[in-house]
């Protein structure tokens, strides 16, 4: 079990408990940057708690925090107040820019985390090959990032965000409590993944995504702006307000394989977050 706090927090006593029923809890979680008339309030008094294998997509305008919260959850910044329990091992994390090793070609990049994981040299370049397949980058293993055009370099990264979300073991002992529990693996943390696609690309990906997810089981936290991309892909949506974002509405859908009610849910959605935008401009 990973816990994190704010900086200014005594260290937390034990919540095992908690961390064996969910993949992700937030509690009370804020984010401000700088201080004094320089500060930034990014994120207020998050609640949030994400079962072990759901699909939850968060929503959100532009600047309302989004692309902080999912930093707090992977690690990659700490809250200043409030605390993130993980029940998995380390996450696997797509940004909103693919960020590529540029001295590596695609298979390089996509086999980074599983060399780190200590996969021999012939598995890991068979997986790389299968995942950029499954990415429709068959024969491009050989390319270096910079020969390759901006969707080509997104569809990389996430080939090599599955290869650490799906690699035997990507689980590490810290969590070996949750594992006997019966508790799913792995958590896949993807901020704005597709919003620079085609939409044939994108619609392709996203399929491919809910297969992978299905597949195994793991925890997905997608941060979209995008109501129509929420719905295709999420158990729920978790809609947050402008900034400083907070939770502000939440939807459980009947699941990415049931269209029933999309539309409903769509326009639901949409207004609610016209609201939180129109309010925040007022
Ligand atoms: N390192 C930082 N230092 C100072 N301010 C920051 C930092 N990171 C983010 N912010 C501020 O926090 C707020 C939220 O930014 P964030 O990137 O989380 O938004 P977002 O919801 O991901 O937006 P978008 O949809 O445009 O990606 C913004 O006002 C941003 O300027
Ligand atoms: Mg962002």
């Amino acid at each position: 079990m990973t816990v994190v706090t704010a900086l200014n927090d005594a260290p937390t006593k034990d919540t095992r408990s908690d961390a064996e029923t969910t993949a992700v809890t937030l509690s009370g979680v804020g984010k401000t940057f700088g201080s004094g008339a320089n500060a930034v309030t990014a994120l207020r008094e998050i609640n949030l708690k994400v079962r072990p294998g759901e699909f939850v997509c968060l929503l959100g305008a532009s600047g309302c925090g989004k692309s902080t919260l999912l930093n707090l959850v992977a690690g990659l910044d700490r809250p200043t107040t409030g605390a993130i329990e993980l029940g998995t091992g380390s996450p696997s994390f797509m940004f909103q820019e693919p960020a590529l090793l540029p001295w590596l070609d695609a298979g390089r990049n996509v086999e980074l985390p599983l060399r780190l994981g200590g996969v021999g040299r012939g598995d890991r370049r068979r997986r790389a090959r299968e995942l950029l397949e499954l990415v429709r980058l068959d024969g491009q293993a050989g390319k270096r990032p910079h020969e390759l055009s901006g969707g080509m370099r997104q569809r990389v990264a996430l080939a090599r965000a599955l290869a650490h979300a799906t690699q035997p073991g990507s689980v590490d002992s810290r969590v070996d409590s949750r594992v006997d529990s019966g508790a799913d693996s792995g958590l896949l943390l993807m901020d704005e993944p597709f919003a620079a696609l085609d939409a044939i690309t994108r619609d392709v990906l996203q399929g491919e995504l809910l297969r992978v997810w299905r597949a195994t089981g793991t925890t997905v936290l997608f941060v979209t702006h995008d109501v129509r991309e929420a719905l295709r892909l999420a158990q729920r949506v978790v809609l947050l307000s402008s900034r400083p974002g907070t939770v502000v509405g939440e939807w459980s859908t009947v699941g990415p394989d049931d269209p029933t009610g999309r539309d409903e849910l769509h326009d639901e959605i949409t207004g609610r977050l016209r609201e939180v935008i129109s309010r925040h401009a007022a």
